[in-house]
């Protein structure tokens, strides 16, 4: 009954959702953060991290905590340059835990609010045990400086740090939204100023709120109209309109004008332009709308391209996170044209909100002061007729909703929740250009992801934290190209693109990655941003069509011979390398199936147990599809013959395991092919007179083993990508002969 209900609510939204589902929603490939040269910064017994702001012009990250705040290196957030502890007295703390609140958790100072001040300054308040405080801060040789200009944080930073705010700081003057009462009952959207501004206390503005993003667009001199800037508010709140549903919770945009200076006699100091607007984000399957979590501002040009990326995740148990963006034009022509909402009382308490079809007063509640207004004679919001004002203060609910460009997300997962987003826009090897996304989840990874005309990749998945923290903030800088991701108990530092974790061309192409394209002539991985024009016609990429034909193609190898003692157990190795590949298995042609003695695993064939029967030809082969194409991206094959004991005997490189029911063996053949092509090359290395031993690597064509030469660039971070390269390839190996259960 209930379902039917929403169902009658939410048709128009469901109509509309996409019918074409990802194809897949894995991501293509797992990066750990060491792998790629991220780095985590974490201070003993401080937690936290949750409050960021760039200051590129110092080349610093400054990062809030609980009672510290940190100024660390831009480019390397392991530096730490300066802190400054902002500690709660033990008076404030006790009169904190007197009024029921948790003196070790709640009654702590939670820096909350940091924002650049014009002069070069920063702004910043913390909870201070629940008796929020701003203070002034600056940042000179090398040293963080509280001013100890205390004043009144309330209705500029929670009272409770488990509370979601939000808050912009535009031209001197902080926009605010959080609750403004110890109890957390009385939300407010508030400017801070001499004519301190806000929104009334009435559910028909804000119902219970959770307080999502908030961010200026600063039209006011582009504007052809004269409009002024506006303050847009992000939130979800419990929906007024559906009255059958007590709890249904919905996602809002609201928006000011920067200047409102409230009413005369009727919004007196209060917003004579807050209007607000629900937001979709249509999913399918999704019985109840999904709630916002998180907004990134994206403006590639002037103030009218500006687009809004909000990540969703469900009210219900459906386990489907979203992205969707939202052109602030299409939010503009909503509240510019659209029509209201209205209260209805039906029988006698029971209230329906309809759409307002009757006149409207001028000049149109809700607007700004534009020039249309200025020539009537209404030159600011005090000037504004009671008409106009009593409508905006009883309807600020608009009829229609916003919907996400193409009326659809831009991407769709299952899986760990989305928590926060931020976009990046790079431009390809022939010019296009390509918004990336960067989210970040709840198991404390960050997804990268692009949307090729309406068709989703998710490029990769970094491990920033451990699973269980999930990321809280996000932040992009694109002078240092990097991202940084801060969690409860660590801050960590990750770079755009990885190209260099890939190893071979099919790989790197087939990746998708805008940042990446196969250097055919140096045979790696490339950043595209570098590629210098006249050799872009030896960089392959391919974004739109993931066609990796210009690739070598990954050959016939010769055979691997394994020998295995009778009774014990074998493990071929084979890394798919793409979480996208699949696996197939053939022995002497015929395909494997898993039985009681073959597994096939993820990354590798088991055989339990193998008899005499065992021998033969394997082979491992590696197939990735892209766009209808198939590219094998590896081929192996292992000879499987029987061999004697002491073979086995002599060439163990590691003991039995302890009380394991299958014996391990693990086998050197390789390591035997391995040192006698090592000497080989050594001695004609040493003949040729050049040698220098910089590491093996595996070569993209199967199992050939090349000595690599010495890493071509030197810069640290590059060194870093080479190390752990080096690391894995080698474990690879030695897992290959590495016989277990
Ligand atoms: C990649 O990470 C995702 C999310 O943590 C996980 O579900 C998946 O199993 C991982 N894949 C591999 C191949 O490790
Ligand atoms: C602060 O971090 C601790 C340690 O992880 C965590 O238990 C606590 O919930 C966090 N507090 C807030 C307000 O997020
Ligand atoms: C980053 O900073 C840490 C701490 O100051 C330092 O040990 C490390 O060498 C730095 N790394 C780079 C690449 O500059
Ligand atoms: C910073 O250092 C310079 C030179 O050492 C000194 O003249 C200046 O007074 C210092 N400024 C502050 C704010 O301490
Ligand atoms: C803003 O940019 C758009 C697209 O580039 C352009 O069409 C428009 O004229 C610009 N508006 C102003 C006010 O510059």
């Amino acid at each position: 009954m209930l379902s039917l209900l929403l169902l009658c609510v939410w048709v128009p939204g469901l109509l509309s959702a996409p019918e074409d589902w990802p194809a897949h929603s894995e991501p293509r490939k797992n990066f750990s953060l060491g792998g790629n040269g991220g780095r985590v910064f974490r201070e003993q017994g401080v937690w936290n991290y949750s409050t960021m702001l760039l200051r590129e012009d110092l080349g610093l990250l400054i990062l809030g905590a609980r009672e510290a705040i940190f100024a660390l290196e831009l480019s390397n957030i392991t530096h730490k340059r300066a802190m400054v502890k902002w500690q709660v007295t033990g008076e404030m703390q006790e009169r904190c835990s007197r009024k029921g609140k948790n003196l070790e958790i709640e009654c702590q100072n939670y820096i909350r609010i940091l924002h650049r001040m014009r002069d070069g300054r920063m702004y910043v308040c913390g909870t201070s045990a629940f008796s929020p405080t701003c203070d002034i801060m600056s940042y000179t040789n090398d040293t963080l400086t509280l001013e100890d200009k205390k004043e009144d944080g309330k209705g500029k930073c929670p009272f409770d740090p488990f509370q979601r705010y939000a808050s912009e700081l535009v031209d001197g003057e902080l926009f605010s939204a959080t609750s403004i009462n110890f109890l957390g009952s009385e939300p407010v959207m508030m400017r801070s100023s001499a004519e301190t501004v806000r929104t009334e206390f009435k559910t028909s503005w804000l119902n219970e709120p959770n307080f999502i993003g908030m961010e200026h667009i600063a039209e006011g001199e582009e504007n052809p109209e004269g409009d002024d800037d506006k303050i847009y508010l992000f939130f979800v709140e419990t929906a007024v309109e559906y009255d059958f549903y007590n709890r249904l919770e919905v996602s809002r945009v609201a928006r000011v004008c920067k200047s409102d200076m409230g009413g005369q006699r009727t919004l007196q100091r209060k917003w004579t332009s807050f209007v607000k607007a629900r937001l979709d984000c249509p999913v399918r399957d999704s019985s109840l709308p999904l709630i916002m979590q998180d907004v990134f501002r994206f403006c590639p040009g002037n103030w009218s391209t500006c687009v809004f990326y909000a990540v969703f995740t469900p009210q219900d148990t459906s386990h489907y996170s979203a992205v969707c963006a939202y052109k602030v034009t299409d939010i503009g022509e909503v509240f510019s044209h659209g029509k209201f909402k209205t209260p209805v009382t039906v029988e006698t308490s029971f209230v329906k909100w309809v759409m307002y079809s009757g006149d409207l007063p001028f000049p149109r509640p809700g607007a700004c002061i534009n020039n249309e207004a200025r020539d009537k004679g209404f030159l600011k919001s005090l000037d504004l007729p009671d008409k106009t004002l009593q409508f905006i203060r009883d309807r600020p609910l608009m009829d229609q909703a916003v919907l996400p460009i193409n009326e659809r997300p831009l991407l769709v997962k299952k899986g760990p929740a989305f928590t926060r987003i931020v976009v990046a826009r790079t431009t390809a090897l022939d010019g296009s250009s390509h918004e990336v996304m960067f989210i970040g989840t709840e198991s404390g990874s960050i997804l990268k992801a692009v949307n090729y005309d309406g068709e989703m990749v998710i490029i990769e998945e970094m491990q920033v934290f451990q699973q269980s923290e999930p990321v809280k903030i996000l932040r992009l800088s694109l002078t240092v190209g990097l991202l940084y991701a801060g969690s409860e108990v660590a801050a960590g530092q990750v770079p755009l693109s990885s190209c260099r974790l890939y190893p071979s061309c099919l790989d790197c192409v087939l990746a998708r990655d805008p940042y990446c394209g196969w250097d055919l002539a140096a045979k790696e991985c490339v950043g595209v941003n570098n590629v210098r024009p006249d050799t872009h016609s030896q960089v392959v990429q391919s974004l739109m069509d993931g066609d990796a034909s210009r690739c070598p193609l990954v050959g016939g190898v010769k055979a691997v011979n394994v020998s295995f003692l009778p009774g014990f157990s074998i493990k071929l190795q084979c890394q798919p390398g793409s979480n996208l590949a699949q696996v197939q298995w053939h022995r002497d042609g015929r395909p494997v199936v898993s039985s009681d003695t073959h597994h096939i695993h993820r990354d590798g064939l088991v055989i339990l147990n193998a008899s005499a029967s065992a021998a033969g030809r394997y082979t491992c082969g590696c197939v990735e599809s892209s766009h209808g194409r198939d590219y094998v991206t590896q081929n192996i094959t292992y000879d499987l013959r029987p061999g004697s004991r002491s073979l086995v005997e002599t060439s163990r490189l590691e003991p039995r395991m302890q009380g394991e029911q299958h014996t391990l063996v693990v086998l050197q053949v390789m390591v035997v092919v391995l040192s006698l092509t090592l000497a080989g090359l050594m001695v004609w290395n040493f003949y040729k007179g050049h040698f220098h031993l910089a590491g093996l690597c595996r070569h993209e064509q199967g199992q050939s083993i090349v000595l690599d030469s010495a890493p071509r660039e030197s810069s640290n971070s590059n060194n870093n990508h080479n190390r752990s390269f080096e690391r894995s390839n080698a474990e690879e190996k030695d897992g290959l002969n590495k016989a277990h259960t």
